[in-house]
């Protein structure tokens, strides 16, 4: 397996907004993430992943982009941004940028062109096509509901928009379209980042004719996902991409990619086929949806987790390289969907950082996380800004969900859970802003809080760094093979890792009750092995280890 620096670094993936206010209008900006990298170099970061800073109308909080090469002003000046980029190098950190290039936003100056005419020389960047009798052309819904189509009058066709109606999708089949991204890409390098997260970048081929996708569940739009998810010319244009820029720079690349199996995964990151090197793949964030989606809540099993983490662990080893994580600014907060954010916060917090942060793969953090913040629960709608959340309510009641269900859906997987404003103190606004916040901060920012958890040495926080810096030190953490145990356990996640000799043995206990390993007879650890452990250090001398609630122990041995 070839070594490199991105598959030895840990990820902090900052929400810009919801960061740092630096200025007192309530939205976090760019000075205010400077004034808080010491924080993340403290943690042990070594890269960060920004979501988008660029110009915006902020229908989707930045993921609709107006200019690709200009800052929002809500966030600050091209030269803060020079500046942040400074501030980071400066601390020998790495700075990683959104790529939004499946679509752009309706403000944008190509789509403000392209909408003009038929024969505009810039109609072909976006995807246009005549209705069918007056209907769309085809059934394809939107993610953020509503069908995938809306109407121009002026040039009498529709355009295509997977996510909202101003986030028209950007035709890829268009060579002048592509070498613009291209060029707009280097223009970033060449300020000298050191790479990209690229947004649903397995979505930018299409399947020719476009056509209607299944609606089994017979609503008013189908699913159109097979053709547009990993589509014929995907690995032609991520190929191209590689060749015309990301070869020419020593960056780091993860595709956030829906819908991808291991298989299709090992494609787009094999080292020789020179495509990309990481993919955020989504298996285990749809383990606790029923069949109608994310917004169908059911309980999580965690012999699904085991069954898919485990395919991803043995299935990429070798040939691709996982991107690990739990949360991001699209889920829920992983201690309240994965752990208990009551009375085992803290314990279950960090029995999901060991379980994650032992396997194989690159860590990505979320802001927040390393406090354990949970989610949240307004009481009204009105106080929730998600589009994908705020469209949800309104179609759901439409079809005549009842507000209670739709509210614990909204509860539990709710993208404003993982948006609320980090909490910095126990000051006002939890010491995000000076202003009124955008969106409303968590209201138990007096107990969870960074100032809080850096000052006790047996927060969240510290055992983060640990496990942090437990990945630099021990080869065997990035590099050694994956192997489950108990695999039909409903309680226990134990997995072994194994490198030039050497043997971890992971055992974590996900749930809130006591539960026994017995020990396989072939592995030899006893207490002074542990490694880490976010309880009182249990013991393998005997055959029997008793985890208590979310109780997590690593030991590292022969
Ligand atoms: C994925 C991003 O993570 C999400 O926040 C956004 O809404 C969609 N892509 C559309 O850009």
């Amino acid at each position: 397996m070839k070594k490199t620096w991105w598959k030895e670094s840990v990820v902090y993936q900052i929400y810009p907004r919801s960061f740092n206010d630096s200025n007192g209008d309530g939205i976090g900006d760019i000075p205010g993430i400077i004034e808080k990298l010491d924080y993340l170099k403290e943690l042990g970061i070594d890269v960060i992943w920004l979501s988008p800073v660029y110009q915006s109308p902020n229908d989707d909080n930045g993921y609709d982009i107006s200019d690709y090469q200009a800052i929002m002003d809500d966030f600050g000046t091209m030269s803060d941004w020079e500046n942040l980029l400074d501030e980071i190098h400066k601390r020998e950190m790495k700075l990683i940028m959104d790529l939004v290039v499946n679509h752009s936003s309706d403000e944008h100056a190509w789509f403000a062109e392209s909408r003009k005419s038929k024969d505009n020389p810039y109609r072909d960047y976006y995807i246009w096509r005549p209705g069918h009798d007056g209907e769309a052309p085809n059934n394809w819904a939107a993610t953020f509901g509503g069908s995938a189509w809306d109407y121009d009058e002026a040039s009498g066709e529709y355009y295509l928009h997977l996510f909202s109606k101003k986030q028209p999708d950007l035709n890829w089949e268009n060579p002048k379209l592509r070498n613009e991204v291209y060029d707009m890409m280097k223009w970033w390098l060449d300020k000298g980042i050191d790479g990209f997260r690229m947004d649903v970048i397995n979505f930018i081929s299409k399947a020719e004719g476009l056509p209607d996708g299944p609606n089994p569940h017979n609503k008013k739009y189908g699913d159109g996902s097979q053709y547009f998810m990993n589509g014929p010319r995907i690995h032609e244009f991520l190929h191209e991409m590689n060749k015309e820029v990301i070869s020419n720079y020593d960056v780091m690349t993860v595709g956030e990619m829906p819908g991808v199996n291991v298989e299709q995964a090992i494609e787009y990151t094999d080292a020789s086929r020179d495509e990309l090197q990481m993919v955020f793949q989504f298996e285990h964030m749809d383990l606790d949806s029923g069949p109608e989606g994310k917004w169908d809540l059911k309980p999580l099993d965690l012999r699904d987790l085991k069954e898919s983490i485990s395919r991803w662990q043995t299935g990429l080893h070798g040939t691709g390289w996982n991107s690990l994580y739990m949360n991001n600014h699209d889920q829920p907060r992983m201690v309240s969907r994965f752990g208990n954010d009551k009375e085992y916060r803290v314990t279950s917090a960090k029995m999901l950082a060991t379980f994650l942060h032992m396997l194989q793969g690159t860590p990505y953090i979320y802001q927040g996380e390393e406090i354990g913040m949970t989610n949240i629960r307004f009481d009204s709608i009105k106080d929730y800004k998600d589009i994908e959340t705020l469209n949800y309510y309104r179609d759901a009641l439409n079809e005549g969900k009842s507000e209670e269900d739709i509210m614990q859906s909204i509860y539990t997987k709710g993208r404003d859970n993982a948006r609320t404003p980090m909490q910095w103190n126990d000051e006002v606004n939890a010491g995000f802003t000076s202003g009124t916040p955008w969106i409303a901060v968590n209201e138990n920012y007096k107990e969870i809080n960074a100032s809080k958890a850096v000052h006790d040495p047996d927060s969240i926080f510290h055992y983060y760094k640990k496990l942090i810096s437990l990945r630099k030190q021990y080869e065997i953490i990035q590099y050694g093979d994956y192997e489950l145990l108990l695999p039909d356990h409903t309680e226990i996640y134990a997995y072994t890792r194994s490198y030039e000799g050497k043997k971890l043995l992971v055992l974590t206990n996900f749930s809130d009750q006591e539960q026994v390993f017995t020990k396989p007879g072939e592995l030899q650890f006893d207490a002074d092995q542990v490694l880490v452990s976010n309880g009182v250090v249990a013991s393998l001398e005997t055959d029997e280890v008793v985890l208590r609630p979310y109780e997590a122990v690593v030991y590292l041995g022969e």
